[in-house]
């Protein structure tokens, strides 16, 4: 006998049977219809792109070590995308002269990285993204904290489940050059030293810091920010802060923000986080994760910041851009943490479906037509194709929960007539096929509660 091949999908890929999909898309639409409320227009862009534009900003881990590339022709690099902001970025300054600003838009691709799976992560997932472009103003970033804290409200999740862990980048900018004096092209090390900080062992970090610094303030400086739990336990942690600091756009950026949590009432939602810089090197400003506060789910759900300069790799115009990406997979880990998917949401439900069952085979085409019949009135209509076996067929309705069977055979096709049953209440009758419609309403207006 011939081996078989395997049935499994490839390692950190996932197929989705109908079941977990119903639970995806009920998510997606749930989100979708919080997008409309803040008028965010849905777009798509394509799975493959050229590598140049993410090798430019993104990350060198992304593109280099965790992105899948395809290679057809000889000097043409292709990647799946790791991520979409700079394919949305590409867009918008395409078509930067007719996009009405400020641009509101929602997208759910699927995205590859080349990464260890775990839980929480694969090599195909997907991301809802939400993003404002062409909005200076912090209010924009304002406004996709409050989309954030929208989506868990309206899944049930509570500030106690979930935190937006936030931090501007300008901010930690202002503390490197004017507290700590890290030389300007040093800054983006210290970036990606407080990201590594929660990704590797105390030692592992601590060599890693000293490979980068050797000055004592420096490095003191880096553990401290790490360590900070509150703006003021920053300031407290250095010595002879000058004005110039307490001047700076960071500062200014950043205390501006954290009265606007508390104007918009969702501070309880949000904690500054000094260590948050995010891995991507595109982001200028506030930048924010989402974690759950639990410790069942260790990885981020969102993650997300302002990006100043991103699109000025498609144009010499500025057009600033705020926003987030959230793994559908690592946001329904957190929901079931909490049980707040719904049982029912997994499961079809076939109750107003209408079950055509018939005695035999001669009534084919009197069965097809008025499924077609019942279709047109927007009902969803199976037709059984086993043509004889009633008792059996009845049985497949009971099994599927439906509330309507529809009995016909030569008699009943004879006289243009149908017979209706009730699953619920066992009643039946015959009728003529005029008043159908009609009578699948009443039965389906005296069976809801
Ligand atoms: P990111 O932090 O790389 O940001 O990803 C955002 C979210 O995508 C993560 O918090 C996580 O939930 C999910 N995610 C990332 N990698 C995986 C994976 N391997 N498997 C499953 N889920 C994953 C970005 O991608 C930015 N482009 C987001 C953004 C939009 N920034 C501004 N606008």
């Amino acid at each position: 006998m011939s081996k078989k091949l395997s049935t499994q999908p490839l390692r950190g890929m996932e197929d989705y049977y109908p079941s977990d999909l119903r639970e995806i898309n009920w998510i997606i639409d749930t989100i979708r219809d919080i997008a409309d409320l803040y008028s965010y227009e849905e777009f798509e862009s394509p799975s493959l792109e050229p590598i140049e534009i993410f090798a430019a900003k993104s990350s060198d881990e992304l593109v280099n070590e965790q992105s899948f590339i395809v290679e057809k022709k000889k000097g043409e690099k292709l990647i799946l995308i790791p991520e979409l902001t700079p394919s949305l970025a590409r867009m918008i300054t395409a078509k930067r002269q007719e996009l009405k600003k400020p641009i509101r838009w929602i997208s759910v691709p699927t995205c590859y990285r080349y990464e260890r799976p775990q839980k929480g992560r694969r090599r195909e997932f997907k991301q809802i993204n939400m993003d404002i472009l062409g909005e200076n103003s912090l209010y924009a970033d304002l406004e996709i904290f409050n989309i954030i804290v929208d989506i868990f409200s309206e899944f049930g999740a509570t500030s106690k489940q979930f935190q937006i862990y936030y931090n501007n980048r300008r901010f930690i900018d202002s503390v490197c050059e004017l507290i700590l004096q890290v030389p300007k092209e040093k800054i983006p090390l210290v970036y990606k030293i407080l990201d590594k900080a929660d990704k590797m062992e105390d030692s592992e970090y601590e060599k890693y810091i000293l490979d980068n610094f050797q000055n004592e303030l420096i490095i003191q400086g880096i553990y401290k920010l790490k360590e900070a739990t509150s703006l003021d336990d920053i300031l407290n942690k250095f010595d002879d802060i000058s004005d110039d600091f307490y001047e700076s756009k960071g500062y200014q950026e950043l205390t501006s923000f954290i009265q606007l949590l508390k104007d918009a009432e969702i501070s309880e939602y949000c904690t500054f986080s000094p260590g948050v810089v995010r891995g991507l090197d595109y982001y200028t400003g506030i930048v924010y994760e989402v974690f759950d506060t639990g410790k069942e789910n260790v990885r981020s759900i969102f993650g997300g910041g302002r990006y100043d300069d991103l699109l000025t790799l498609f144009s010499d115009e500025k057009i600033t851009g705020t926003g987030f990406g959230m793994g559908i997979l690592m946001f329904s880990l957190f929901l079931k943490t909490y049980d707040l998917i719904p049982e029912e949401i997994r499961e079809k439900d076939y109750t107003d479906t209408i079950y055509i069952s018939s005695i035999n085979d001669d009534v084919t085409n009197f069965a097809l037509k008025l499924a077609r019949m019942i279709r047109a009135e927007d009902f969803p209509c199976i037709v059984d194709y086993r043509f004889s076996n009633l008792k059996n067929q009845l049985s497949k309705a009971n099994e599927l929960g439906v509330l309507i069977v529809l009995i016909i055979g030569p008699k009943e096709m004879e006289q243009n007539k149908v017979t209706i049953k009730n699953m619920r209440t066992e009643e039946q009758e015959t009728i003529e096929i005029g008043s159908l419609i009609d009578k699948i309403y009443d039965i389906i207006d005296e069976s809801e509660p």
